[in-house]
């Protein structure tokens, strides 16, 4: 499989990056190359750029860059800190996470993250290892299909679906997109305008599939960790689900430390904050989604490393509230940005 992806706010984000022509760069989502290429083209001779990918269609399409100062690895960004170390990498000076999906994996007929394609449910970005989807409805049970598919695809009708999903299973009529997807049009009694009623569901599916909230949760405190005083995270998001976290992990890795009045502390004997927020978040410009619409629901955040030390705040600050944001069930999962955020665009 090879195939083309349109970048997403490409410039923004590689000026968010800050690029210095001798510094050390990871693409933590290599895709097709957009952002990476445009990375490289900013670095002098002595500058470097890793890249990653879970899939490994991605690494081979990186096989193309024959640039000695750009390195592809292959796995998955959870692992980040372990896979640079590999590459006798400890420290950078910019990390990009592009989250999703790229359109080659859209679109491609045997992956099966497509209604709009006949192919088995598979859905693994890795096709390496791992569970597919298939795998996984084949075992679940219901009450676990109806959770994933309200939380991850932050779907109303998630019980119609889930006990029309295990019926289907039980005739043996399951093991395809336009099957999953011709029975959850049967199970939702309402439509969307301009969204296809298993769009949700297949985003729901893929999430969780591909552990996505927890590798993010994941990659985020390994980026401050390995991130040079004055070096910049950028990451793009692509549903509400995503965004919050990111959102939550910047708000409060930049945040001073407060202690009750009248304590007898300095200010400066606080620990400091490890992140500083680089602007507000950014969405693609209408030209941008004219010509791409699969940039309508990205949303950019990014932030820059201080250079508070690495134990300046009390171990597990974020790692405590982390763990509850990739496990969390959402009452309310669109939250405040509900209605401005599409469920899934990329199906
Ligand atoms: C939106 S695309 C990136 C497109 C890329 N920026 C470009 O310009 O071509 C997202 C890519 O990230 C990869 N990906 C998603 N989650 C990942 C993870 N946890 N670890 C590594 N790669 C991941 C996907 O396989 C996909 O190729």
């Amino acid at each position: 499989m090879s195939g083309s992806h349109t970048p997403v706010l490409l410039h923004e984000a590689v000026d968010g990056l800050n690029v210095n022509e001798a510094g050390v760069y990871v693409d933590c989502t290599f895709g097709r190359g957009g952002h990476s290429r445009l990375v490289l083209s900013r670095l002098g001779a002595d500058g470097r750029l890793i890249a990653l990918d879970r899939d490994p269609a991605a690494v081979e399409a990186a096989a193309g860059i024959t640039d000695p100062r750009f390195t592809i690895l292959h796995g998955a960004f959870g692992r980040l800190a372990q896979l640079l170390e590999g590459a006798g990498v400890t420290r950078v000076h910019g990390i990009l996470l592009d989250l999703g999906m790229s359109s080659p994996q859209l679109e491609a007929d045997e992956r099966g993250f497509s209604f709009r394609r006949e192919a088995p449910l598979d859905m693994r970005m890795d096709t390496t290892r791992g569970t597919t989807a298939a795998e996984w409805l084949a075992f679940a049970t219901e009450s676990e299909i109806r959770e994933v598919i309200k939380n991850y695809g932050e779907e109303r009708f998630a019980k119609s679906i889930a006990a029309a999903i295990v019926a289907a299973r039980a005739r043996g009529s399951l093991g395809t997109t336009r099957q999953l997807a011709a029975l959850v049009a049967e199970a939702v009694p309402t439509r969307e305008s301009h969204q296809d009623p298993a769009t949700r569901t297949f985003q729901a599916l893929r999430i969780h599939v591909n552990q996505e909230l927890e590798e993010l949760s994941l990659v985020l405190p390994q980026c401050v960790e390995l991130l040079e005083a004055g070096g910049r995270l950028v990451v793009i998001s692509f549903h509400s689900l995503e965004d919050r976290i990111v959102k939550r992990f910047l708000r409060e890795q930049s945040r001073a430390d407060t202690l009750p009045a009248r304590l007898a502390v300095r200010a400066r004997d606080l620990p400091q904050p490890r992140l500083r927020l680089i602007g507000k978040a950014r969405r693609p410009s209408d030209s941008e989604i004219a010509i791409n619409p699969r940039a309508r629901s990205a949303i950019m955040r990014a932030a820059e490393r201080t250079s508070a030390s690495r134990d300046a705040r009390p171990a597990g600050a974020w790692s405590d509230s982390s763990k509850g944001l990739a496990g969390r069930r959402p009452r309310n999962p669109g939250g405040t940005s509900k209605g401005r955020f599409e469920a899934s665009l990329q199906v």
